[in-house]
C-alpha cells in the first residue's frame, strides 16, 4: 500500500531546532544527515492524548546517539518540551505519527570527520497526521530479499541509523516484485525482519521470532513478546529459517507504524492456519487494550 499525501498535514509546523511552517523547515547543507546520513531517529505514534511507549523510544534515541558518539546528546526533558511543542502547534492529539531526527549537527567543513561538527546536534520533530501505515484487515504479501540485514560485524543494527539504505534496496526489490515488503535475512541466511518491521511466525500453538541479532530490537517485538508471555503462550527466540516461515500457521510485521500486521504470503507461498484459532490476534487485543497504560499523557 503506496502511502499518500494528505492534505491535512499542508501547513504543519516542524521542529527544527525551533518551530516553523513546513515549507520553511530545513537542514543546512554542511548537516551530518545530508553528508553522511550521520543522524539516529526514532518512529512515535500519538493515540488518544498520549505518545506511546515515549521514554522507551528516546532511551533507544540516546543509546543509538551514544553509540555513534555524538558529542552533545539533548536532555531527555528537552526533547519532549520540542515534541510537545510541536504537537500543540499542530492540534495533535491522536492519529499522528512523529518522525524524530537528531543528527550530529552541522559542520564547519563538508568532510566525514566529526571533528568537523562544533555547533551541536540537529533536533528534528516532524508530525504529520497519519493513519496506521499497513492493511491490518487484509494483510500483507512480501519476498525475500538478497540484501541482507546488517549484522554487527558491519554496521550494528541495534543502532537506529538514518544509513536505511540497505533497507530501501531490499524495499525496491520489494516493488519490482509487486509485493507490500521486503524480508531480510541475516549473514546467516536466517530470517532477520522485513525491511521496516519486525517479524513472528506461530506454529503449533507457539509464537517464535527471530534473535534481536540482526533485526532492530524493535518496541513492538519487545512489546509482543512481553504480552504473549502475560498470555500464558510459549514465545520463542531462535534462529528461523525461511522454510519454517512459509510453513507457518500465521506470520505478522509488528513496529510503531503500522502495529500488527498479518503476512499473508512469503515468495507466494500462502501462509496457512492450520492451527485454528489466532494467536496474532489474541496479542493484537491485549496489546490495544494495553495502549493508554502505555503512553504519556500529552500536557496540553
Ligand atoms: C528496520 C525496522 N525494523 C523494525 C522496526 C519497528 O520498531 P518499533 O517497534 O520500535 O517501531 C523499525 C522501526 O523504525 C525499523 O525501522
Amino acid at each position: 500500500m503506496l502511502q499518500q499525501y494528505n492534505p491535512k498535514n499542508a501547513d504543519i509546523q516542524v521542529w527544527v531546532n525551533g518551530l516553523c511552517h513546513r515549507n520553511e523547515a530545513k537542514v543546512s547543507v554542511f548537516d551530518s544527515v545530508v553528508q553522511g546520513g550521520d543522524a539516529v531517529w526514532e518512529g512515535l505514534r500519538v493515540y488518544q492524548g498520549g505518545i506511546f511507549c515515549l521514554d522507551k523510544h528516546l532511551e533507544r534515541l540516546e543509546h543509538s546517539a551514544k553509540a555513534l558518539a555524538f558529542s552533545e546528546i539533548p536532555a531527555r526533558e528537552e526533547v519532549k518540551k520540542a515534541i510537545f511543542a510541536t504537537l500543540q502547534a499542530n492540534g495533535m492529539r491522536d492519529e499522528t505519527h512523529i518522525r524524530l531526527t537528531l543528527t550530529r549537527g552541522e559542520k564547519v567543513t563538508s568532510g566525514m570527520d566529526p571533528r568537523l561538527n562544533t555547533k551541536g546536534t540537529t533536533l528534528i520533530v516532524l508530525a504529520e497526521w497519519k493513519p496506521l501505515v499497513y492493511d491490518n484487515e487484509n494483510g500483507i504479501r512480501v519476498i525475500s530479499s538478497s540484501i541482507q540485514r546488517n549484522s554487527p560485524k558491519f554496521l550494528d543494527s541495534k543502532i537506529h541509523h538514518n544509513n536505511l539504505l540497505n533497507n530501501i534496496l531490499a524495499k525496491i526489490q520489494a516493488n519490482v516484485a509487486g509485493v507490500d515488503a521486503a524480508l531480510m535475512l541475516d549473514a546467516n541466511g536466517f530470517v532477520a525482519e522485513l525491511n521496516d518491521t519486525n517479524l513472528f511466525m506461530a506454529k503449533g500453538g507457539v509464537l517464535y521470532t527471530p534473535h534481536a541479532d540482526a533485526c532492530l530490537h524493535g518496541i513492538t517485538r519487545g512489546l509482543v513478546i512481553e504480552i504473549g508471555r502475560a498470555l500464558g503462550l510459549q514465545v520463542v527466540e531462535r534462529n528461523l529459517s525461511l522454510t519454517e516461515f512459509y510453513n507457518a500457521d500465521e506470520v505478522f510485521c509488528c513496529g510503531t507504524m503500522g502495529e500488527l500486521t498479518p503476512v499473508v504470503a512469503i515468495d507466494g507461498r500462502k501462509i496457512e492456519n492450520k492451527w485454528g484459532s489466532s494467536l496474532k490476534e489474541q496479542v493484537h487485543a491485549a496489546f490495544e487494550r494495553k495502549v493508554p497504560e502505555l503512553s504519556e499523557a500529552l500536557p496540553f
